[in-house]
């Protein structure tokens, strides 16, 4: 009996849906200007939660690593973005890449790289603008660490001369996030450790930008030298590679939050981390097979480990290029089976210290005057702290 009550309502209310679709067009269009600028139709599914201060310690240390993003994707947007940077609410200061031949290096991962820069960019830049307004809409503190500013920056001709808080010129990158993504038997949170897609980049100190001119320049037939592409290469897997961590970091402290409102927050930038990393992904794969010095980009497609020169169905698979959808692998028990999924999403793994340690790992906060990190790292792990310690008080 129930049952048919149910049917019966939910029949009614799909006619009146069809019946009243113009009626609600019209007001989709009109709800811009009579909506206030709070977003009413959340707050109806408030349950009373408050802002805990373990809330504001997760969005101060999300703003803060935001910030650090910031830097860094500015510093690539300078010298490769777009000199179209299509319609956005953050103007960059400048209106394209500084180096058309470190362009050319880009171009080769794909078409829309400069775009793409350009646009990650921008959405860094938001992230760290809307967190720390956020923070003063709630009578916190907002985070500014620009007293950290202290690193030089490229020194390409037309780049702005100023201390940042990154260092792109002497990277060590972790690229296992490409075979932890197609493991189907093994998760970090389960333990789970994973190989290098270029294990050259894992150690020695690379550069994903242009340090000088010097590296920039073309040959007689207008090609680009392989060490100038095996920078863009560096930068195509280093894009990956920092925007993985913000989809892991996202939802690990989610699941931290109490209050609704900050959750949808986690929840809607974690998304955007996430769109990033797919990209990126899907590019690094394209990074030419070429050798400079000590960094070989290895042919991912022949079916061999280029860590140790093992073969067989299930190499090919850990590192053919195509395959940049999450492989099905074990999450929280085993016996519910495999089930594709962001890895990882533990505090240990994937939290706000953890990231801070695989950042400065990166060599990211490297000063090149003492060859040691900057102050930067203690006051962001002095943060993370609070973030990892934050528990969802419900
Ligand atoms: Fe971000
Ligand atoms: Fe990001």
């Amino acid at each position: 009996m129930k049952k048919s009550e149910n049917s019966m309502q939910r029949g009614t209310n799909r006619r009146k849906f069809l019946t009243s679709g113009m009626v609600a067009a019209g007001a989709v269009t009109m709800g811009a200007s009579v909506l206030p600028v709070t977003s009413a139709a959340f707050s109806g599914e408030e349950d009373g939660a408050p802002i805990t201060k373990g809330d504001i310690a997760i969005l101060t240390f999300l703003s803060a690593l935001e910030q650090v993003e910031a830097d860094l994707w500015i510093q690539y947007a300078e010298l490769g973005g777009a000199t179209n940077q299509g319609l956005s609410p953050i103007d960059l200061p400048f209106t394209g890449g500084l180096a058309p031949d470190y362009i050319t290096g880009l171009l080769v991962l794909d078409g829309d790289m400069p775009q793409y820069i350009s646009d990650n960019t921008d959405d860094e830049i938001s992230h760290h603008r809307f967190l720390n307004n956020y923070l003063e809409s709630k009578s916190a503190k907002q985070i500014d660490l620009s007293r950290f500013a202290i690193l030089p920056p490229s020194q390409v001709t037309g780049v702005p001369q100023k201390g940042r808080l990154t260092n792109l010129k002497q990277l060590t990158i972790d690229t296992s996030w490409w075979t932890r993504y197609r493991s189907e038997t093994a998760n970090p949170d389960f333990g789970g450790t994973f190989e290098n897609a270029v294990p050259d980049l894992a150690k020695g100190q690379h550069p994903a930008i242009p340090v000088s001119d010097a590296d920039l320049g073309v040959d007689a037939n207008g090609n680009i030298s392989n060490h100038l592409q095996a920078i863009a290469n560096t930068a195509g897997f280093h894009f990956a590679f920092i925007e993985q961590g913000g989809s892991s970091l996202y939802p690990a402290l989610a699941q931290k939050v109490t209050n609704l409102e900050v959750l949808r927050i986690l929840l809607s930038i974690g998304g955007s981390e996430i769109a990033h990393f797919q990209t990126w992904h899907d590019k690094a794969g394209n990074a030419t097979n070429i050798t400079d010095g000590n960094l070989t980009f290895p042919n991912l497609n022949t079916g061999v480990d280029p860590n140790n020169g093992a073969t067989g169905n299930n190499i090919a698979d850990d590192f053919q290029t195509n395959l940049i959808m999450p492989e099905p692998t074990f999450f929280l028990d085993k016996k519910l089976g495999p089930v594709s999924i962001i890895r990882p999403t533990s505090t240990q793994q994937g939290g706000a210290v953890a990231s801070v340690v695989s950042f400065a790992e990166d060599g990211l906060f490297r000063d090149p005057s003492t060859n040691r990190n900057t102050g930067i790292v203690d006051a962001l792990m002095r943060l993370a702290e609070q973030a990892d310690e934050a528990r969802r008080k419900i």
